[in-house]
């Protein structure tokens, strides 16, 4: 697979700082997605600082809450919008939970960005199909906004996204906004009926073997719950998806970022340097124990 990681532009970022040293962010939006789950929006305090940063839709960060401690997580919005950045963090842990208490204008550290990236040249004139649950759509937002302000360079997008209630559902400014687009075509769905909702119901996986997109010169790009990527992707195979043309992203296994803690490996792979963006087929034997 080759992926379009700009080294170069990431070695500019760091020409003058040291790797260890987190660049300083403040926070200048917060969105409540979920009970759970917040979006923020940062902006580097130092200018040029954020002039000069560059990523890549599939890139993640080192983010630090000042005395709690760092963790990483994707960049949840796209290179093509610069005037700030995103991460959409659920309350699961430490950081995550010192993050929730932060309000607008707090400063958070920021290293990065890591890793790499969707192979925008790979899916370039390609059938796009993304496939989210919960906050798995976070990652896959990036690509997605990073494809409608590109629109032109991909054929057909179909998006298909669900949660386990309306509440759960993420980004429903977005999903509103792609709903609309006549370009883009998706499908949201909730596991369960809900009096509050008169939209599709069903889980992610059958949604998806209903819709059933087409194979041909196509790609899937899958993030989700391990639950929902298990039965997703048995569909994606009798849909005719081959494991090189699914793609997924595995950051919830990264702890340092570069590749000098060793807690993120699968088999022979580092999550953090070889990834966290993997077809199928890079990981299938390590996750499933197929040859
Ligand atoms: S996250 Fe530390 S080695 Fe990959």
């Amino acid at each position: 697979m080759t992926t379009t990681t700009d080294v170069s532009k990431r070695r500019k970022f760091f020409a003058q700082n040291n790797v260890y040293v987190p660049h300083v962010a403040v926070i200048t939006e917060i969105i409540d997605e979920t009970p759970t789950i917040r979006t923020f929006h940062f902006k580097f305090k130092d200018e040029k600082v954020q002039q000069e940063f560059n990523f890549e839709s599939g890139q993640f960060g080192e983010y630090t809450v000042f005395g709690a401690g760092e963790a990483t997580f994707c960049i949840t919005s796209s290179p093509t919008r610069r005037d700030h950045f995103e991460v959409a963090l659920q309350k699961v842990g430490k950081v995550t939970n010192a993050f929730h208490r932060l309000g607008v204008g707090a400063e958070i550290g920021f290293r990065g960005p890591y890793g790499n990236s969707f192979p925008l040249d790979f899916l370039k004139g390609k059938n796009l199909v993304f496939v989210g649950g919960g906050i798995g759509l976070a990652p896959l937002r990036s690509l997605i906004w990073n494809v409608a302000d590109n629109r032109k360079l991909y054929d057909k997008v179909n998006i298909i996204y669900g949660a386990r209630s309306p509440a759960d559902l993420s980004f429903k400014y977005d999903l509103e906004e792609w709903a609309k687009d006549s370009a883009l075509n998706m499908v949201t769905t909730i596991d369960r009926a809900d009096p509050k909702w008169s939209g599709r119901v069903g889980m992610v996986p059958s949604v998806l073997e209903q819709v059933a997109p087409s194979n041909q010169n196509a790609v899937a790009i899958v993030c989700g719950p391990p639950i929902m990527i298990r039965f997703t992707l048995p569909v994606l195979a009798k849909l005719g998806f081959t494991p090189e043309n699914i793609l997924t992203t595995l950051e919830k296994r990264m702890k340092c970022g570069i590749g000098k803690c060793g807690r993120c490996n699968i088999g022979p792979v580092f999550v953090c340097k070889d990834g966290p963006v993997f077809t199928y087929a890079q990981i299938k034997s390590f996750v499933t124990g197929e040859g």
